[in-house]
């Protein structure tokens, strides 16, 4: 089995038919983070929260940044396909079913999220899509997402995701075959009520 290479926390669900979440914070985030958004949004749901690997001066993140909106495609691939492996020791260690697993990421964690599907669609179910950016800029393979939903929510008055950012996502994924919704609040880079009413909807 694959070592369980983040700290992560993880808290058994209590509703068998509500499905397994996998919290991806922003940066300076931790695994403390989204434990009270995920209670919130599915309160049945087991909870998988890793925190990111990557330190940007003591910032825990899932993947370096060159600058705003600047990676290095290589590296966001490495760690996207770390971040794979360990979901996939953890779903075993915890019983838990990928098939079932939605993500839920906010900024950083969105977009590993994102990665995730583009690169190792098997990792999730599907997932929620916070405040995300395109950061490769590559169509998932064909089919590769059929049956996976995904929620894209983007705040109007955001100052760090670009305004054709959340459209060309969502292009990216159902390259895939993915089934994306889009949702606008009229907000910036933090989260407003109507993302959390819009993320709710969609995860029952
Ligand atoms: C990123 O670097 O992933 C995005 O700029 C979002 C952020 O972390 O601020």
């Amino acid at each position: 089995m694959l070592p369980l290479v983040y700290h992560h926390l993880y808290e058994p669900g209590s509703d068998p038919n509500s499905p397994p979440l996998l919290l991806l914070h922003g940066t300076g985030g931790d695994e403390h983070d989204l434990l009270p958004l995920g209670r919130a949004l599915s309160p049945g749901s087991a909870l998988l929260s890793p925190r990111g690997n990557v330190s940007e001066r003591g910032a825990p993140r899932f993947f370096a940044r060159l600058g705003e909106g600047r990676f290095d495609p290589a590296e966001v691939t490495q760690r996207t396909h770390e971040l794979a492996d360990f979901i996939a020791a953890a779903a075993a260690r915890h019983g838990l079913d990928r098939q079932q697993l939605i993500a839920v990421g906010f900024s950083n964690g969105a977009n590993i999220a994102a990665t995730l599907l583009q690169l190792r669609p098997e990792s999730l179910a599907g997932a929620v899509l916070l405040r995300a950016m395109v950061v490769l800029d590559q169509p998932a393979p064909a089919g590769s997402l059929t049956g996976k939903r995904v929620l894209l929510a983007s705040g109007t008055d955001d100052p760090i995701v670009p305004g054709d950012h959340p459209a060309r996502l969502a292009a990216l994924l159902r390259a895939g075959s993915a089934t994306v919704s889009l949702h606008a609040s009229p907000a910036g880079h933090g989260l407003a009520p109507s993302d959390i009413a819009a993320a709710k909807k969609f995860l029952t």
